[in-house]
């Protein structure tokens, strides 16, 4: 009866796996039952950034314990037309074992798509880590400094933190990368939300909105979306720092300034790789107090 129980088990988790795999063509190699994880690290990417995922890996993406916490990066993709594109990246993800693929075209107005594809992994996957990072694949992230925030706010559930916009509006100039029409957004104002060049959360959101996205209204701008699904929970963005450490623009590159900065945008993988280098050879030196 012990055997026959074991075996039903093993039916009912093997189950539970195929209906939750269903849907993705590329999962990453890590069972996060077994591999207590602290920050889990979502980057939204497309099929041409290979350089930049590259950069990343030997970066910041660099799978690695941080005072002894589990820190690891996955890659957030569609698919294309291109089929030279879609085997690179199926031989990619066998290689480095860090992709989530599902169908859906990828496309810069997919992005919302792309977000909740990452969410929904968490949601189903990876529900034991803690903290669950989006980024994008243009960023600078210093995790080290991020984990020493995080360790030191010590929050566990229903926290959520990045570069916080409080009062924006929609654009209603039709040739604008952010327009959006009546039709898809009435409201005059958007909720707060975070911008989508890096915000975190308590990984226990991740579920949240999963489960609420289904009822909150579609708009192809991730960051808002995701700050409707936080609306609606009643969840409160918050700073992580009394100092400013998120910076949705381009920040000059200081060492010493890079070592007290979670995030900053708009940086090339050569610059990342040169600037990381500068930071981890210099971990252990002081910078003046500002
Ligand atoms: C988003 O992906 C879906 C599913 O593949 C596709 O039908 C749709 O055209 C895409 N939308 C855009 C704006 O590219
Ligand atoms: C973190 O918070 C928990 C309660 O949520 C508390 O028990 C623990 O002592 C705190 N740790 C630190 C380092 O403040
Ligand atoms: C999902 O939503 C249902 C109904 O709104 C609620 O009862 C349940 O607790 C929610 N689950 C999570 C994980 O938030």
């Amino acid at each position: 009866p012990c055997l026959f129980k074991m075996i039903l088990f093993l039916i009912a988790t093997s189950l539970t796996f195929i209906t939750e795999s269903r849907n993705f063509l590329q999962l990453p190699d890590i069972d996060c039952s077994k591999t207590p994880t602290f920050l889990v690290l979502l980057v939204t990417s497309s099929h041409g950034q290979n350089k930049a995922r590259m950069a990343i890996r030997q970066t910041w993406g660099k799978h690695r314990l941080v005072a002894g916490n589990r820190i690891v990066t996955y890659f957030l993709l569609g698919t294309t037309m291109n089929q030279n594109d879609q085997t690179g990246i199926i031989a990619e993800s066998q290689k480095y074992r860090d992709i989530i693929q599902k169908d859906f075209i990828d496309t810069y107005y997919n992005l919302t798509l792309k977000t909740m594809m990452g969410i929904e992994w968490v949601h189903k996957f990876c529900h034991q880590s803690r903290f669950v990072m989006k980024t994008d694949s243009d960023m600078f992230v210093n995790i080290f400094y991020l984990t020493e925030l995080l360790l030191r706010k010590n929050r566990s559930t229903g926290f959520f933190t990045g570069f916080l916009k409080m009062n924006e509006l929609p654009i209603r100039k039709i040739n604008s990368k952010w327009y959006v029409s009546k039709d898809e957004y009435p409201g005059s104002t958007y909720p707060p939300f975070c911008s989508g060049t890096g915000y975190v959360f308590s990984t226990d959101v991740a579920s949240q909105i999963y489960n609420i996205s289904e009822s909150v209204p579609f708009i192809k701008l991730e960051d808002v979306f995701i700050g409707l699904c936080l609306a609606k929970l009643k969840i409160n963005l918050e700073e992580l720092h009394s100092e400013q450490t998120f910076f949705s623009d381009r920040v000059e590159f200081s060492l010493c300034l890079f070592k007290k900065i979670v995030t900053c945008h708009y940086v090339q993988p050569y610059e990342l790789l040169i600037y990381w280098n500068a930071l981890e050879r210099s971990m252990d030196e002081k910078c003046p107090d500002v």
